[in-house]
């Protein structure tokens, strides 16, 4: 089996600042409600000519640059996204097409917020193994077009964006352990009603705003304390690495609440985390990507650091993933 690692890292979000008090004047909220409850201060919206493949274009040529490698090297693209540009083809073959990675094999993966977790460990078995030499892995979202904007409860949350890493065979460190969890039996408690087989496309539909994210918040907040906490102690012990071993957490953004609550199960002060919640929300599976794209370039993950990332989201899904860098 091969060593496989993060040789390269990038983002894009789109240039459209949505702040806090933007949304006091649409919805019955309040800067503080915000801020407090969820740590977010503002949040990117794409344009209307962004779809997703164009967010994860930026972002998939940012991470090919730093990993210096051109298009045509990529072997597999993988993309993690529910905000696709449509139902079918996949947004990683829009992606291959617009990037000009034609020697790429491509899908996309849906696993929410832990989507980027997700990939990563599929694009890492297929490298370990030999099948191929250089991944594209891509986080990338435009939620702005799934959230009920007249829906308080959901409608600070969420944001646009998108990061990419290029995952390749490497000598030293790299991907030590990942370890993934699903439980379908509370799905209800964040999904999209309406839009597939289950409840196609109708007037009712639409009128009912079923295309929009409906999430059980509460409910939500402890179920993700509980598996994200989970999640990085059993990614931890299969690595045999101990928490104090750990430089740097990079936990999905969903809730500073949620992050604070998981450092306090683990035994750690929030500085242990890296956050960028306050100027992005939450991307779903993009925020990880940029995250740890953010984390490297502001020199806050070094050679030889120990990196965890952590993440839960709709499904129930949940993984995290032990790097050395
Ligand atoms: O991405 C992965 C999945 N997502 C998550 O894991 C999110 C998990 N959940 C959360 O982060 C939190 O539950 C929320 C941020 C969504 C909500 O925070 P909360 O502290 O759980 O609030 P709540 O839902 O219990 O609501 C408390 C109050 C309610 O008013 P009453 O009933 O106490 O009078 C809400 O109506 O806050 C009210 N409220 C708001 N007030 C002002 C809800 N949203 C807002 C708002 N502005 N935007």
């Amino acid at each position: 089996m091969k060593r496989v690692g993060v040789i390269g890292v990038g983002k894009y979000l789109p240039k459209k600042i949505l702040s806090n008090s933007d949304l006091e004047k649409t919805v019955d909220t309040s800067d503080e409600w915000i801020t407090t409850r969820t740590g977010i201060k503002e949040r990117r919206l794409a344009a209307k000519t962004e779809a997703t493949s164009d967010l994860a274009l930026k972002a998939a040529k940012d991470a090919l640059l730093d990993a210096k490698l051109n298009p045509s090297d990529v072997e597999l693209i993988i993309v993690a996204t529910v905000t696709p540009d449509m139902q079918f083809p996949a947004t990683a073959c829009l992606l291959q097409n617009s990037l000009g990675a034609k020697n790429a094999v491509c899908f996309d993966v849906a696993a929410a917020c832990a989507g980027f977790i997700y990939a990563i460990s599929i694009a890492q078995q297929f490298i370990a193994r030999g099948v191929y030499k250089n991944a594209l892995v891509v986080g990338a979202e435009t939620l702005s077009t799934i959230t009920d904007w007249q829906d308080r409860s959901t409608c600070v949350l969420f944001g646009d964006g998108a990061g990419a890493a290029v995952l390749s065979e490497v000598k030293s460190g790299g991907i030590i352990s990942t370890y993934l969890g699903s439980d379908g039996s509370m799905s209800e408690l964040l999904m999209v009603p309406a839009g597939g087989s289950r409840n196609p496309a109708s007037y009712k539909t639409i009128d009912s705003r079923l295309h929009c994210i409906k999430m059980r918040g509460n409910e939500l907040f402890k179920v993700a304390v509980n598996t994200m906490t989970h999640a990085a102690e059993a990614v931890l012990k299969q690595a045999g690495i101990k928490i104090s071993e750990v430089n740097l957490i990079i936990p999905h953004q969903a809730n500073t609440r949620i992050i604070a609550a998981v450092g306090k199960k683990l035994g750690l002060s929030l500085d242990k985390f890296y956050l960028n919640i306050e100027r992005y929300g939450n991307m779903s599976s993009a925020s990880l990507a940029v995250a740890l794209c953010e984390a490297v370039k502001e020199g806050r993950i070094k050679k030889g650091d120990t990196v965890l990332l952590d993440a839960f989201g709709a499904g129930l899904v949940w993984g995290a993933c032990v790097i050395k860098w």
